[in-house]
C-alpha cells in the first residue's frame, strides 16, 4: 500500500485538502469523518460510473444514512432542467444542514453538484470524487460550479469550495482511453503556462503516463493540483493571474462551439489544438520560438492528441472561429486578450491582441496540416 498525496488549497476558512493515492475509495470513511461531522450523505453520480466504486463508498461510510441519486451522463446534465430535477430528488431524500453530498464522477458532475450544493438550503457541504482524468486535475480544484443555458456554457453558477477532495487513480483504469487523453492536454497545459521542469519530466516519463504506471499518475495529478491550487489561492475569482489557467483556451471554445458539440471534438482534444494555436500566435507576435512550437507539437504528437483542427472530421470556418472568440468571455473592451507564452513554461496575460494576427494563425494551423 502506498501512501496517498495530499495538496492544500488554500482558500482563508474555506480551505481543503485534496487526497490522491491508490485504494482512496477504501479509506473514504476516514478522510471523510474528518472533513465533516455530517452523517447523511447523498451520493450523485452518472449512469457510466460503476456500480462497485458507489458500494465500496457506502461501504467505507458504515454507519451514516446514505443516499443514491443518478443523472444521466454527459454534458446535457448540465441544464436547468435537469439540475431542477436533481434538486427534487435531492429534497426527497429529506436534507437538512447537516446533509453533505458527494459528488462522484467526472467534470458534470462535479460542477451541477457544487452548484446544487452551493444554493440547498442556502448551501451545504459538498465532497468531490473526480473519476475523470480531466476533473482530477482541472475542475476538482478552484471552486467554480455551474450549469448552461442556451447563451453559453457555465453562465449560471457560483464559487463554492467542496470540504474535501478524494482522488483515487484506480478510477482511472475504467475510463475510456479518449477521455483519459483529454484530461492529459489539462496535465500538459499546467507544464506550458509556469513549470518547464514538469513540462520536460512529462516529455521523459510519457511512456509511464501512456501506461497508467501508478507512480506516475500519482505525480501527474498532485502536480497539476498544486499548480492549479496556488494560482486560484492568488485569485479566487479570476481578475488577474488564475487567467493563465485559459492558455489554449479561447481558442479551444471556438473551436468547440463550432464542432457543435457533437462528440467530434471533446474538450481536452480542442485545448490541445488551441495551445498549439497560443504557441503559433506567440510566435507570430516575435514572444516565443519556432523551436517551442515544434518541441510542444512533438509532445502532443506522441501523447496521441489532435494539434490541428483538420485531424477532426468537421469543416472549420476561420471568420466564424474569430466570431466565436470575440464573444467569449475573455474578451474586455471590444479587444482580444489572450494567454501568450515567451517559451515553454513562462505564460503571459496579453491584451490588445489584433483580430487579424489571431485570424492569420487560426488560417495557418487550419491549412498547415
Ligand atoms: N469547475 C471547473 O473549474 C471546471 C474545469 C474544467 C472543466 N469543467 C467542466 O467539466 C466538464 C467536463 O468534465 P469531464 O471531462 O470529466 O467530463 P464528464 O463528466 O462528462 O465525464 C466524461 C465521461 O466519462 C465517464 N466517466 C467518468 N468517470 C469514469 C470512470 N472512472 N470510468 C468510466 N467512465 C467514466 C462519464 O460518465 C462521461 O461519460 C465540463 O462540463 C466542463 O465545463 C469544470
Ligand atoms: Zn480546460
Amino acid at each position: 500500500v502506498t501512501i496517498a498525496d495530499k495538496v492544500t488549497v488554500q482558500m482563508g476558512k474555506r480551505t481543503y485538502d485534496i487526497i490522491i493515492g491508490s485504494a482512496v475509495l477504501e479509506s473514504a470513511g476516514v478522510y471523510i469523518s474528518a472533513a465533516t461531522s455530517a452523517n447523511h450523505f447523498v451520493i450523485i453520480t452518472d449512469n457510466n460510473i460503476p456500480e462497485s466504486y458507489i458500494s465500496t463508498i457506502k461501504c467505507a461510510l458504515n454507519k451514516a444514512r446514505i443516499d443514491v441519486v443518478k443523472i444521466a451522463a454527459g454534458e446535457s446534465s448540465k441544464s436547468f432542467s435537469c439540475f431542477n430535477s436533481l434538486l427534487d430528488s435531492i429534497f426527497e431524500t429529506l436534507p437538512d444542514r447537516n446533509t453533505t453530498l458527494i459528488a462522484l464522477g467526472g467534470g458534470v458532475v462535479g460542477d451541477i453538484v457544487g452548484f446544487a450544493a452551493s444554493v440547498i438550503l442556502r448551501g451545504i457541504d459538498f465532497i468531490q470524487i473526480p473519476t475523470t482524468l480531466l476533473s482530477q486535475v482541472d475542475s476538482s480544484v478552484g471552486g467554480k460550479t455551474g450549469i448552461n443555458n442556451k447563451f453559453g456554457k457555465n453562465l449560471i453558477g457560483s464559487f463554492y469550495q467542496p470540504k474535501l477532495v478524494l482522488i483515487d487513480i484506480d478510477t482511472l483504469k475504467t475510463l475510456p482511453k479518449r477521455e483519459f487523453l483529454a484530461g492529459y492536454a489539462e496535465v500538459v497545459k499546467y507544464g506550458l503556462i509556469n513549470d518547464k521542469a514538469f513540462f520536460n519530466w512529462l516529455d521523459d516519463n510519457l511512456d509511464d503516463i501512456l501506461s497508467m504506471q501508478p507512480a506516475a499518475l500519482k505525480k501527474i495529478i498532485t502536480t497539476s493540483c498544486k499548480s492549479k491550487a496556488e494560482i486560484v489561492a492568488q485569485d479566487e475569482k479570476e481578475s488577474g493571474v488564475r487567467a493563465l489557467l485559459n492558455l489554449g483556451h479561447t481558442f479551444a471554445h471556438a473551436l468547440e462551439h463550432q464542432a457543435g458539440y457533437d462528440g467530434s471534438l471533446v474538450h481536452g482534444e480542442a485545448v490541445s489544438i488551441g495551445m498549439v494555436m497560443a504557441f503559433c500566435l506567440s510566435n507570430r507576435l516575435g514572444f516565443c520560438s519556432d523551436k517551442d512550437i515544434d518541441v510542444v507539437k512533438h509532445h502532443l504528437v506522441r501523447s496521441g492528441l489532435p494539434i490541428y483542427p483538420s485531424e477532426i472530421k468537421k469543416i472549420w470556418d476561420v471568420d466564424l472561429l474569430l466570431e466565436a472568440m470575440k464573444q467569449d468571455k475573455k474578451v474586455s473592451d471590444g479587444m482580444l486578450v489572450f494567454i501568450l507564452v515567451k517559451s515553454i513554461g513562462d505564460a503571459f496575460i496579453q491584451k490588445n491582441v489584433a483580430a487579424n494576427v489571431v485570424r492569420d494563425t487560426i488560417l495557418q494551423n487550419i491549412i498547415n496540416s
